[in-house]
């Protein structure tokens, strides 16, 4: 058996392509089957262990039932498209041409790759702020760009101008925002994202925005489109999915908004990676793009009510936690229990302890500092799932 494991293994890389080796696999679904193994309560992975509402779920049934089932238009099914257009602009007043500016795609995962396949040539440089949403290190090596990493700092994990000006050059092609962000639950500002679209426009440089947690911000924070600032609708590529605000990580619809002629190169992506989303779910996604305000108001105060919770027991436990502004998750500074590597204490507190987190160095980049003084904590989870969590978490004290 031994034997076997470890020919495999010699397989493995005997086989692999110089792409494969450069990055390991997923830390995030990594510390999720840990947390399977030794039973331990997943506040890993982000997604929500509760269901998704009836409506959406009763549309899918009958978009399958109404033979929704063989493959949709590649780039995406028309009402999907349109219900996509109406929602840009009852939220944000932009203009959107579902024929010629609209992908749909598996997932924002999906949309993120084929953006880049898209955009990007080898050797270009890809600004990335860090800590980052763990995909875009492997995204950029697969398309051979060199990711420019630009730190955001704790405690509010805000960005320092000059560094970020110091970033950009006659190389860059891109630039990646995640607002609201993962893992730091940073929203950028106006004056934030006006700095980075003079930026752009001045080093003519694409804008790639992922904002699949838009709808999830709390107390005065406002989610702003980068889209939508002047000047910035012709270079900025917005990345969405309906995983996060309608509870179905699992139906992986995303979507892509960018001008024209940039769309017919990731549409052209899109194809030859996947063909299409699901072609029923994305029947059901267009019926749930369509929900009215109280849908939205009520994640809001599910998600607020779950943040003040955790942030109120965690600091209690000796946790030192950043407050986050948006999107369902905590970094933690686990300091003052006197450990020094995170992912030695993540460990630790799946196996011991019985509860399943992230290290945060799997959010930055080799070398960084702050590197390893963080765990991420997801709190898209039932109150009960939470208290249990924290009770187990109480051992630390
Ligand atoms: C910032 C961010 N982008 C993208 C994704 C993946 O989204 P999707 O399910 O649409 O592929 C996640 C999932 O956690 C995320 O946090």
């Amino acid at each position: 058996m031994m034997k076997n494991n470890v020919q495999s293994q010699a397989n493995s890389i005997r086989y692999a392509s110089e792409k494969a080796s450069r990055f390991t696999e997923s830390v995030i679904r990594e510390m999720s089957r840990i947390a399977t193994k030794h039973n331990a309560i997943n506040l890993a992975q982000g997604f929500p262990d509760f269901p998704a509402c009836d409506e959406i779920k009763q549309a899918a049934v009958e978009a399958i039932l109404d033979n929704h089932n063989q493959y949709a238009i590649t780039w995406g099914t028309k009402s999907l498209r349109d219900a996509i257009t109406a929602k840009n602009k009852r939220d944000y007043g932009i203009e959107l041409d579902p024929e010629r500016q609209i992908t749909v795609c598996c997932g924002s995962t999906e949309a993120m790759v084929a953006t880049l396949l898209a955009t990007v040539n080898p050797g270009d440089e890809v600004i990335i702020f860090q800590p980052f949403y763990e995909n875009y290190g492997p995204d950029a090596i697969l398309c051979g760009a060199t990711p420019k990493y630009v730190q955001l700092h704790p405690p509010e994990f805000n960005f320092n101008v000059e560094e970020l000006t110091a970033a950009f050059s006659d190389r860059t092609k891109a630039i990646i925002i995640n607002t609201p962000n993962n893992p730091t639950g940073k929203v950028f500002n106006r004056e934030e994202l006006d700095l980075i679209s003079k930026l752009c426009i001045k080093y003519d440089v694409l804008a790639i925005t992922d904002e699949i947690y838009e709808h999830i911000v709390y107390d005065d924070a406002k989610h702003i489109p980068l889209f939508s600032l002047p000047g910035m609708a012709e270079r900025t590529i917005a990345i969405n999915s309906i995983s996060k605000t309608y509870s179905v990580t699992g139906w992986r619809i995303g979507y892509v908004i960018a001008s024209p002629e940039i769309t017919q190169s990731i549409r052209k992506m899109h194809d030859f990676l996947t063909v299409g989303a699901a072609a029923p779910l994305q029947v059901a996604a267009a019926h749930a793009l369509g929900f009215a305000e109280d849908y939205y108001k009520k994640l809001v105060s599910f998600y607020a009510e779950r943040r003040d919770f955790m942030l109120k027991e965690l600091a209690a436990i000796g946790f030192n936690c950043a407050r986050p502004s948006g999107a369902y998750y905590i970094m933690a500074d686990f300091s003052s229990f006197g450990w020094n590597n995170d992912v030695d204490f993540a460990r630790y507190l799946a196996e011991k302890v019985g509860v399943a987190v992230v290290p945060g160095s799997s959010f930055y980049k080799e070398n960084a500092t702050d590197k390893h003084r963080f765990i991420r904590f997801c709190f898209c989870k039932q109150f009960s799932t939470l208290e249990a969590a924290i009770e187990k978490l109480q051992k630390l004290k």
